[in-house]
């Protein structure tokens, strides 16, 4: 690939929630699922599990515990999670116990479990589907967990919908590079930066005020305060971390 053909393959990503009806051939699920299994992984571990969710009552209390009907329609959707479980069994198998690493578990397994998500969804784009990532999981870890029956040491990160897009491409923004990218020292943007970064976000909220959109998520008493807590008592159920 010449550099220009990556940067268009790249800008060809845009996230997609409405799909056709299509069925995935075998040998494009076998390949975005090899995709997956080849990512790099920190140690060796492969500290993450793929669910495919294939019965369709579970992927529709999965959608709507998530908020995200698409999961219904996509031709594929995955649980991704972040796995100590599997490392632990095989810890065992050679009568090791597994040692108390409840932050560096969460940091990564969940490193881990994107990396290989994020394989299979680039995967995916190279044969031509598009997709979407899940956080709103989050909205229902315990439910959800129950229901694909995740032991101790396994947390949902995300989920992921695979299909065919039935909707027009949208070409989302991102921040200018050099609030992104750093050479050698961090540097925190100033108020210029700030604004001229708002400016280019625009786009993508309705109102055309991206920081807005921030704020609904992030700010004091936003949605991720919410999530915090039910994400915090979950990390201390699955892997024993102190809150
Ligand atoms: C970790 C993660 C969680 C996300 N959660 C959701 C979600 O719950 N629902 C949804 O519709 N989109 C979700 N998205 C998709 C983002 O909204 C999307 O990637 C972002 O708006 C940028 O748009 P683009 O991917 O089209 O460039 C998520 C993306 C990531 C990486």
């Amino acid at each position: 690939m010449t550099p220009t053909e990556v940067k268009h393959f790249f800008d060809a990503h845009w996230t997609v929630r409405k799909y056709k009806p299509f069925a995935m051939p075998a040998e494009h699920l076998d390949a975005i699922l090899h995709a997956a299994q080849r990512a790099p992984t920190d140690a060796t571990a492969q500290m993450y599990s793929l669910i495919r969710l294939s019965h369709p009552g579970l992927k529709q209390s999965i959608a709507e515990l998530s908020g995200n009907p698409h999961i219904v329609t996509a031709s594929e959707a995955f649980l991704v999670c972040g796995d100590i479980h599997r490392l632990e069994k095989y810890l065992q198998s050679q009568a090791h116990d597994i040692g108390h690493f409840p932050s560096i578990a969460t940091h990564f397994a969940i490193g881990d479990a994107a990396l290989a998500g994020q394989n299979l969804l680039l995967a995916a784009e190279m044969l031509g589907y598009r997709g979407c990532w899940i956080g709103g999981v989050m909205n229902a870890l315990h439910e959800i967990s129950a229901l694909v029956e995740l032991p101790k040491g396994v947390i949902p990160y995300a989920a992921l919908t695979i299909g065919i897009a039935d909707e027009a491409p949208i070409h989302r923004p991102r921040l200018p590079r050099e609030q992104v990218i750093h050479e050698n020292r961090y540097k925190t943007p100033e108020a210029k930066d700030l604004l001229a970064g708002a400016e280019q976000m625009a786009s993508i909220s309705p109102r055309g005020n991206w920081v807005q959109t921030l704020a609904r998520y992030f700010a004091k008493n936003g949605s991720m305060e919410t999530r915090e807590q039910s994400l915090a008592n979950f990390l201390q159920v699955r892997f024993g971390k102190k809150i």
